[in-house]
């Protein structure tokens, strides 16, 4: 079942890699399970990370189910699991998918998890503290973090060495090995005169002459062995990675080295995941002192998680995209390392999709060294408008003008008979409470139409443009029109 798409911009012609698979930046407003369906045509097994913030199901002023907020738990479960198992299919071999998410549900969503993506692909869990101060409203505990969750479609084929580039330290080592059992005798390979120049500084194996200094491998404990043997020592000091220094009358070999990177924790308490400064803080920045959006990301975690898990070429989707956090975060990874990620959001409401896209134009706008854009587009809605209209109608007599247009021109429930509004119209007025009434024309709508699908989109019923059924017709091939 895929839905169709609309895109608000014209486009002559999608980018594409040499394989034809689309290149291009989206942002995808509409139901995010049939988004998935849509986006599994042309992305099966093509994305590198999933990453995802859906709602906490928390029951909190932050929760975001306007067509579904009255969620319980089952529900919810069954809600991410639906869109898990599609996720997965779109994931690429070595792909993996990251699962923000606070205590109350972090239990049943990891079983969740390790049912759809299998005990043996959970990467770990990272505990991020993301509220530094506290929350102030349980009763017990001052809540500080939430996790993020991260799975593999197959861990043995993920590649990432889970280290920060930062974290790289060079350092200096002394060349003598010091320990106890490295002796002369015990190791005569590591055991050999070097010789020094204290004017030219030239250091080398060859004795050649009186100018230069012999250097044993001697410490306050009696004679031990260099750490390499001689021709490991002479790649390294063609490589200007040995020198010789003179502490208190000695001249002294040492040895640069590259510390392995250390393996990123699974406890992130640096004060840039604070979702407060860098989420909330950021976005009123850029909407010139507006809070246009509760509860977003940091973008460092998300730059973080997208850092660890993704390469330069790497397609990124965020289906539950809120204000777009993940977008920006793609954005400046690829600001940061030249990279050419490309980013796929989608999102439902409206309002939320608006600050999305004005958040991400500002963010390209402000930085020339940004040098890209997006499309926006829509799955095609169909009694999507319908459901719109009964939501924002004030009165009986709204919703009963919105009648005679859905029964000719939406998809009703088998059981619904257009043809009598008549009848149907007083028992409605005598319901007398707008509520109830929007609730009851909103059950007359076959929910599974609330987005055209694909495979009906040459169908009249739908009236689809023919720029549309061609737009199409381009998204959907795998090759360029
Ligand atoms: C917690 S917010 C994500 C915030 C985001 N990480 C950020 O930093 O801005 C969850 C978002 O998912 C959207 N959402 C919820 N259910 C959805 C659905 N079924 N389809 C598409 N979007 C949905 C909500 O409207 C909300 O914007």
């Amino acid at each position: 079942m895929a839905g169709g798409v609309i895109c608000h911009q014209s486009i002559d012609e999608f980018k594409r890699d040499e394989n034809g698979l689309l290149r291009e930046n989206l942002i995808i407003k509409g139901n995010n399970l049939i988004a998935l369906h849509s986006l599994k045509e042309q992305f099966r097994g093509q994305v590198k990370l999933i990453y995802i913030d859906p709602p906490y199901n928390t029951g909190g002023s932050a929760e975001t189910f306007t067509y579904n907020n009255t969620f319980n738990h089952s529900t919810w479960l069954t809600f991410m699991k639906n869109r898990l198992e599609v996720a997965r299919e779109l994931l690429k071999a070595d792909g993996m998918i990251v699962v923000a998410i606070n205590d109350a549900e972090m239990f049943y969503l990891g079983v969740l998890l390790d049912e759809v993506f299998e005990r043996e692909n959970k990467i770990g869990v990272v505990c991020i503290r993301h509220h530094p101060r506290g929350t102030t409203q349980s009763s017990f505990f001052s809540t500080v973090h939430e996790y993020a969750l991260f799975y593999a479609k197959d861990t043995e084929r993920v590649t990432e060495n889970f280290r920060f580039e930062t974290d790289d330290v060079e350092e200096e080592e002394s060349f003598i090995r010091g320990r106890e059992d490295a002796t002369p005798e015990t190791r005569p390979n590591l055991y050999y005169p070097i010789f020094y120049n204290p004017v030219t500084e030239e250091i080398t194996l060859d004795n050649k002459g009186d100018d230069f200094i012999q250097l044993l491998p001697e410490n306050r404990n009696g004679m031990r062995t260099w750490k390499l043997v001689k021709e490991s020592f002479l790649a390294e000091l063609k490589e200007g990675k040995i020198e010789v220094r003179k502490t208190q009358n000695k001249y002294e070999i040492y040895r640069k080295i590259v510390r392995e990177k250390n393996k990123a924790k699974t406890m992130w308490t640096a004060p840039r995941y604070d979702a407060n400064h860098h989420g909330t803080g950021l976005l009123k920045k850029l909407f010139d002192g507006q809070n246009p959006f509760s509860y977003p990301k940091s973008l460092y975690t998300v730059l973080d998680i997208l850092k660890l898990t993704t390469g330069a070429d790497d397609v990124i989707l965020d289906f539950f995209a809120g204000s777009g956090t993940t977008g920006h975060a793609v954005l400046e990874l690829n600001k940061q390392d030249g990279g050419n990620r490309q980013f796929i959001l989608v999102e439902q409401l409206e309002e939320h999709i608006a600050v999305c896209k004005e958040r991400l134009e500002k963010v390209i706008e402000k930085d020339e060294n940004i040098k890209t854009d997006f499309l926006s587009c829509e799955l095609m809605p169909y009694n999507a408008v319908f459901m719109d209209r009964i939501q924002s109608a004030q009165s009986t007599e709204e919703l009963l003008e919105i009648w005679p247009d859905m029964s000719k021109d939406s998809v009703l429930k088998w059981y619904v008979k257009p043809n009598r509004p008549e009848d149907a119209a007083a028992h409605f007025i005598a319901i007398n409470d707008v509520e109830k009434q929007k609730q009851l024309l909103a059950e007359l709508l076959d929910k599974n139409q609330l987005y055209v699908h694909l495979s009906e989109i040459a169908d009249e019923t739908f009236q689809v443009s023919e720029e549309d059924k061609t737009l199409n017709k381009m998204f959907y091939s795998k090759e360029s029109q």
